[in-house]
C-alpha cells in the first residue's frame, strides 16, 4: 500500500510564513505526488489483468477460492424474434428503482412507459424484507394506476391472467435458475434484514400477490446481464455488459463447458448415468452469461490492487459486514469516488495545502458526503472563473473564498480519482476479452452514471484497454443507457419463447 501522499504532506509541510512562490511550489509538489499515486502504470494494469483472468478461472470451478463470485445467470443465446407481447421489468440496484412496461413485437421494442421511484432510506438501512419488497410492490400498484393496461388487455388481468415480469436485482445472488436466486450478501451500503439467504423472487412475488397485481416474476437478472442482453438484441457481437454507476461490475458470455461449477444439464447432455440414450454429451458451443461480481476482485489479499492509504481508510469506515469486501468497487464506483476525493482534500487541507474551510466543512459528520456527481461537475467546469465548480463547493458544502490555485488543486484531485477509476475499469474489460479471446472483434455495452457523466472517462478507459491489449484491437464500447432495466424485460421475453 502506498503511503506516498501522507509522507509528502508531512515532509514538505506548508508553513504560513512561506512566501507565495514557495507555497505554490510546495503545492505543486503535493499535486505531482498525487498524480503519481493515482496513476496506474501499464505494467501494473497488465499484472492486474493477468491476475483477474486467473481469478475468473478459479471462480468458474466448484468450491472456488476466488474473490470473484462468477455467478451463472442461466441466460443463454436464443432467438428473441419469437416473442411479441406486453411485459414488465423492475430495476432495483440502488436507492432508486424503476418500473417499466414494455411492448415487444417480434423481439423489437415498440412501446415503453417507465417511472423512477425512490426507496425511503429506512427500507435500505436496517429495514425489513417485507418493508423493502412491500414498498416495491406498492409502487408497482401506483404505476398500474398511472398507466392502466390497454383496454384490449384488461380482460387478461380480470380473468386472473399474469404478465411476465423480469426483475433486475443488482446484488450478488446465488442464482439457481432463471427465476430463482438467494441474496449472498448486500453491497453498496444496503443492510436490510431478512433478505440474505432468501430467494428474492419469492420475496417480491409474495408482495405482488398480496396486492393482487397481475404479474409473475419469470426472470431474475443482474444489471450487467440486463445491459448485455439489451445491446445483444441489436448487436450479436456484444460480449460484455458493464455497469459503472453507484456500483461497478461486469458480465460476459462464457462457454457453458467452462462453467464447471454448474451441474451438468440433462436437456443438452442426455440422461447420463446407466441410462445413456446416446445423446451427444457436448455443449461446446453453448454460451451462458456469467455475472462476475468483479467489485470484490482481489479483496482478500490485495495482491495487485494499487491501494493507497486513503482507500484503506475508506474501507475501514465501511459498515462492519462490508469491511474488507468490494475493494475493487471501492476504487471505481460512484458510491465511493466522491468520498475518495473528499478524503484527499481533507488531508491536503489539514496539512495547510488548501484553506482550512475544506477540512472543517468536508470533515463534518452532518454534511452530505461529497458526491461523485459533484466531483464530475467540478472536473467538467473548464471555464476560467470556474463559477459552477465554486457554486457547488459553496452551496452544497459550505466551502467559500477559494483562490484560483485552490480551485485548480481541487479539480485536479477530482480528475485523478476519476481517471484511476477509468483505468481500472478498462483493465477489467481488457482482461475479460483476453480470457475469451474476443479482443479482435467485440462490442462492450456500458451503462451507469460514472461512465456516462464523467468528463474524459470513456477516453481514459479506452486508453487502459489499449495499454493491456497492446492496442485497441477491434473493441467497441457502446453506452447503453437504461440497459439494466430494459434487459430484464428482454430476458423475461426469452423465457417465453
Ligand atoms: C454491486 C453489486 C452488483 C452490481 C453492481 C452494479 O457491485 O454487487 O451485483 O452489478 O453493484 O450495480
Amino acid at each position: 500500500m502506498s503511503r506516498r501522499l501522507l509522507s509528502v504532506l508531512e515532509q514538505v509541510k506548508s508553513d504560513p510564513r512561506d512566501e507565495t512562490a514557495i507555497a505554490d511550489l510546495k503545492k505543486r509538489l503535493v499535486l505531482q505526488s498525487l498524480r503519481t499515486e493515482f496513476h496506474v502504470s501499464k505494467r501494473r494494469l497488465r499484472e492486474m489483468a493477468v491476475y483477474l483472468i486467473h481469478e475468473m478461472h478459479e471462480g468458474l470451478r466448484p468450491n472456488n477460492e476466488s474473490t470473484l463470485a462468477m455467478i451463472p445467470s442461466f441466460v443463454k443465446q436464443k432467438n428473441a424474434k419469437n416473442f411479441s407481447g406486453l411485459l414488465f421489468a423492475i430495476d432495483l440496484g440502488g436507492t432508486n428503482f424503476r418500473v417499466i412496461r414494455m411492448i415487444l413485437e417480434r423481439g423489437a421494442l415498440v412501446g415503453q412507459q417507465s417511472t423512477k421511484y425512490t426507496i425511503p432510506v429506512e427500507h435500505i438501512e436496517g429495514g425489513t424484507a417485507e418493508g423493502l419488497f412491500g414498498c416495491i410492490a406498492e409502487k408497482i400498484s401506483v404505476f398500474m394506476k398511472t398507466f392502466p393496461l390497454p383496454a384490449a388487455l384488461q380482460n387478461v388481468a380480470a380473468a386472473g391472467g399474469h404478465f411476465p415480469l423480469g426483475f433486475t436485482f443488482s446484488f450478488p445472488v446465488d442464482q439457481k435458475a432463471i427465476d430463482a436466486g438467494a441474496l449472498k450478501n448486500w453491497t453498496k451500503g444496503f443492510t436490510t434484514t431478512g433478505v440474505v439467504g432468501k430467494d428474492v423472487v419469492e420475496l417480491l412475488q409474495k408482495e405482488i400477490n398480496k396486492r393482487d397485481l397481475p404479474m409473475k416474476v419469470v426472470a431474475l437478472c443482474n444489471d450487467t446481464v440486463g445491459t448485455l442482453v439489451t445491446r445483444f438484441f441489436e448487436d450479436d457481437q456484444t460480449e460484455l455488459g458493464v455497469i459503472l454507476g453507484t456500483g461497478a461490475n461486469a458480465c460476459y458470455w462464457e462457454a457453458r463447458s467452462n462453467i464447471t461449477k454448474l451441474p451438468r444439464d440433462p436437456q443438452t447432455e442426455g440422461s447420463g448415468g446407466g441410462n445413456n440414450n446416446n445423446k451427444k454429451v457436448s455443449f461446446d458451443d453453448d454460451q451462458m452469461i456469467v455475472n462476475m461480481e468483479f467489485g470484490n476482485f482481489d479483496s482478500k489479499k490485495l495482491l495487485v490492487l494499487p491501494v493507497t492509504q486513503v482507500d484503506q481508510e475508506l474501507d475501514a469506515d465501511s459498515p462492519p459486514e462490508q469491511l474488507g469486501k468490494q475493494r475493487f468497487e471501492k476504487m471505481i464506483s460512484g458510491k465511493y469516488l466522491g468520498d475518495i476525493v473528499r478524503r484527499v482534500l481533507i488531508r491536503a487541507s489539514s496539512h495547510g495545502f488548501l484553506p482550512a474551510c475544506i477540512h472543517e466543512q468536508l470533515g463534518k459528520n452532518n454534511r452530505p458526503s461529497f458526491e461523485s456527481r459533484d466531483a464530475g461537475l467540478i472536473t467538467s467546469d473548464r471555464n476560467p472563473g470556474q463559477h459552477l465548480a465554486r457554486a457547488i463547493l459553496s452551496e452544497r458544502y459550505g466551502c467559500t473564498g477559494l483562490s484560483d490555485a485552490d480551485m485548480y488543486f481541487i479539480s485536479q484531485v477530482c480528475h485523478l480519482v476519476q481517471r484511476r477509476s477509468a483505468q481500472l475499469a478498462g483493465m477489467a474489460i481488457a482482461a475479460v476479452l483476453m480470457k475469451t479471446g474476443k479482443q479482435d472483434n467485440a462490442t462492450v455495452a456500458v451503462d451507469g452514471s460514472v461512465y456516462g457523466k464523467t468528463p474524459g472517462y470513456p477516453r481514459h478507459m479506452m486508453d487502459a484497454i489499449g495499454a493491456v491489449l497492446g492496442d485497441n484491437r477491434g473493441v467497441r464500447v457502446k453506452y447503453t443507457s437504461d440497459g439494466s432495466g430494459l434487459g430484464a424485460g428482454y430476458i423475461a421475453a426469452l423465457t417465453q419463447v
